[in-house]
Parts: structure tokens; sequence; C-alpha cells
């Protein structure tokens, strides 16, 4: 199995340029099957998008995938579809669930795996099947299936989300684009990459509103024409590399391909915390900085800090000084980067939602191993940060969701390697 190998305390420079956003790609993707052709543009080159697409050839979609050029090609195949996602493959990567809207509102059925528990919590799709009845449709659960159908097709309601869920929110948006009349959705998240999945229904000629946390779509034809689209950028992945500069830039780190409207939560709180970052229009540049603050903060849903940093944001914290608090609301079983950190001599207690991190601490590397994709990276920035080797095992979770993580670390000057 592999495994990557840190040798921490490099001073980082240089550029990194941030990829195509995963969580953007996902939703997208699975709206192409409400297209006739579509050509998708930066797109990551990650497994969780090689397993999306691949369920979108098991339904009998034709696509062609450009791994240099970052590009997907969709083709509607009038011929065969197949309204069946398999637990094979919605079980690695839950995001599959999402082909259920696009399905059963293109096609009045579908039959989808219920992607069962995670590693960070239960996270079930009560909330994408709640929307889903609104509208109109029978939903049985069998054999770990979800069963849904609608005869006569879909029908607009107005839906009001009790909590705040991305999934859901794009499961409603994809079914409520076929469905008849106006569809109003209360509550929703907003978060860039379903701003993203908006322009792209858009593209298809669907009629979509979006009004502070409502969402209208009125039914619409979809244009029988080619959609290209261009997949926003990556801000976990953005974050993510913010916060290696923060740790351990000597003097300038820059990364591009970004806009900074998209972050502003993400850069006030470093900020706050001390890291000094200059705002370009396609670019952020961090400074060496000098005293790192503590901090006490919650994960919230976009504008707010993301939970997707949370892990990431935690190791930073425990090179700041005095005692900062971070409070996990979004999932409930979010800290198992927690265990692994303390080997490697960070002082962080877990007191029910809320992680205590006593800093500074001097990190040391050791051996660890993660259970998902943002533990695993945050594993990788303790590495960078840590005297001497760090040996990450596992880290097939950090290739679902990190495109080129040691080629964009070793140009700025990291010593990492797989092994
Ligand atoms: C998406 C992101 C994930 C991110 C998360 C929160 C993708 C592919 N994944 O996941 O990286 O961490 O948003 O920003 O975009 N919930 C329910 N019932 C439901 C749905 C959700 O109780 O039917 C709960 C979840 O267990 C969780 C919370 O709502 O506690 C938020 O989850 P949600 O926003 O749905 O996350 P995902 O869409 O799964």
């Amino acid at each position: 199995m592999e495994k990557l190998i840190i040798r921490g305390k490099k001073d980082l420079s240089g550029k990194i340029s941030i990829s195509g956003s995963k969580n953007a790609s996902l939703p997208i993707l699975a709206a192409t099957i409400l297209a006739n052709q579509a050509t998708l543009t930066n797109i990551p080159m990650v497994k969780d998008i090689f397993t999306m697409v691949e369920l979108l050839n098991f339904i009998g979609l034709k696509t062609k995938i450009i791994k240099k050029k970052n590009i997907i090609k969709i083709n509607n195949n009038k011929n065969y579809i197949n309204t069946l996602a398999p637990y094979k493959l919605v079980k690695t990567m839950r995001a599959g669930v999402l082909v259920l809207g696009s399905l059963l509102t293109k096609y009045g059925k579908a039959k989808v795996s219920l992607p069962g528990g995670c590693a960070i919590g239960t996270r079930p799709v009560d909330l994408h099947l709640f929307a889903l009845k609104k509208l109109g449709a029978k939903i049985k659960i069998k054999n770990g299936y979800i069963i849904a159908e609608a005869k006569k097709g879909l029908k607009g309601n107005i839906i009001k989300f009790p909590t705040i869920s991305v999934g859901a929110t794009e499961n409603a948006l994809l079914a409520a684009t076929q469905a008849k009349g106006t569809t109003i959705l209360k509550n929703c998240a907003i978060e860039p990459e379903i701003k993203d999945l908006i322009i792209f229904l858009k593209k298809l000629g669907i009629n979509i509103n979006l009004k502070e946390r409502n969402i209208t779509i009125k039914q619409s034809e979809i244009k029988n024409s080619k959609v290209v689209h261009n997949i926003i950028f990556d801000r976990i992945e953005l974050g993510t590399y913010m916060i290696a500069g923060a740790l351990q830039v000597k003097k300038n780190l820059t990364i591009d391909k970004i806009d900074p409207k998209f972050v502003k939560s993400e850069i006030a709180i470093l900020r706050k915390i001390g890291v000094l970052i200059t705002k370009k229009k396609s670019s952020i540049i961090i400074k060496k900085n000098k005293k790192l603050k503590k901090i006490n903060i919650s994960t919230k849903p976009y504008p707010g800090f993301p939970t997707d940093l949370q892990a990431q944001l935690m190791v930073l914290l425990t090179q700041a000084n005095g005692v900062s608090k971070i409070r996990e609301d979004i999932f409930e079983n979010r800290f198992m980067h927690v265990p692994e950190l303390k080997r490697m001599g960070a002082d962080i207690e877990i007191k029910d939602k809320t992680a205590i991190i006593r800093g500074p601490t001097k990190l040391t590397g050791a051996e660890v191993m993660a259970t998902d994709l943002r533990a695993s990276v945050s594993l990788v920035l303790a590495g960078l940060v840590a005297e001497n080797r760090t040996i990450i095992n596992r880290i097939y979770h950090l290739d679902r969701g990190y495109e080129f993580l040691e080629k964009k670390l070793k140009n700025c000057k990291a010593e990492i390697k797989r092994v």
C-alpha cells in the first residue's frame, strides 16, 4: 500500500495553482444526465471524479476523459439508459446519491443505493428524500436501495429544509428542473459549489433564481445544444495550502487560479490568527507571519468557516499561542485526526463537539494514518511543520480529492515523496 513520507521543517516558497473543485464537479456531473451533450473543463483528475464517471457510464451515458487537459465530455446515449446506481459505486463515494434527482426527474424512476455511514458521521439522506417526496415522488427503501418513482412526473412545490444540507439542496435542485410548474426551495445551502451547479443548469436552459437561502426553479425545456462549463476552483484546496503556507513560509507563497471573494471567512479567520495574506484578483500571497494567536471558532454552512477545513485549521492552531477552541457544528464525529496529531506531540482535548488546542507545541514526525480525506491532509500539514520524518498511511483518502498533492508541494520546496 502506498505511503507518503515527509521530512518536515522545509521552508515553503514559490507558487501553487489550485485545481477545479471536486465538490462542484460531482453534482455537475450528476446534472449531465439532464443534458444532451456537455463539455466540462477544469475538472480535477481525482478518484471521486473517476467513480462518478464510472457511475454515469453504468447509467448509460457516453463519457470521455481527457486527463491532461482536465476535460470530461459527456454524450447522452438515447438508446440505452439504466436508472440504477449500484452499491459498489455509491458506497465508495456518497455523492453518487446525487444521480437520484436527475434520473427521477428525467425518467420518472430511479433505484439508487443508500450510501451508508461514513467515518465522519452517520450522514443520512433523509433530507434528500424529504424534498423528493414533497415533489411528488413515491419512495421505498428496499434491500439497501432507495426506489423512487414519479410515474406522471414530479410536481413543483414549496419546500423548506429543516436544516441546511449541501447534498439535499443539490438533489432537490436537480429534481426540480423538470418538475411541473414552480418549485421554491427554502433554507438551502448556498456554497459556491451550489452556485456553480446553478450556473451549469442555467446554461442547460433552466430558469433558476437564487435569493439569500431561497432557490426558485421554473420548469424549463432543456436546450438541445452542447453546453460548455468551466468548473469553479477548489476553495478547500486553497484553504489547505493557505494553512500550509501559514505553517512553513519563510518568504512568500503565491497561490493562484482562484478568486478571493469566495473565501472571505477563511481569509478573515486566518488573518485574525496572525497569518499575513495579500489578496490579488486571482491569487493570494502568504507571507512569513510573526506570532500566531489563539482563536475560538465553530464550523458553519457557507458563508461560515467550512467543516472541510477544520482538521487543517487545527494543525495551524497547534502552532498558535494560547488556548484555541474549535467547535464542529456540521458532523458529529469529525475529530479522528486528533489522536494522530497527539501522537505527533499536539496538546488537544475533545469535550463533546469542541476541540481544545493548547499551543504552541513542537510537533515531531511519527507514523500516522487517517480515516478520511480532510483528516489525511491535516496529517500532511502536520508533517510539513514537524521535526524529522512523518509517514502517512492510507493515502488513498488523499487521492479521492487532492490533485497532484506531492507535485504541488514539491514545487514549493517541501520534501515529500510517495513510496
Ligand atoms: C458536502 C460536501 C462535504 C462537506 C459537507 C458540508 C460534497 C460532495 N461533499 O457533503 O465535503 O463536508 O457538504 O459542507 O459536496 N444531513 C442529514 N440528512 C440529510 C443530509 C445531511 O441529517 O439528508 C446532515 C449530515 O449528516 C451533516 C449535515 O446534515 O451532519 C450536513 O451535511 P451535508 O451538507 O448534506 O453534507 P454533504 O452534502 O454530504
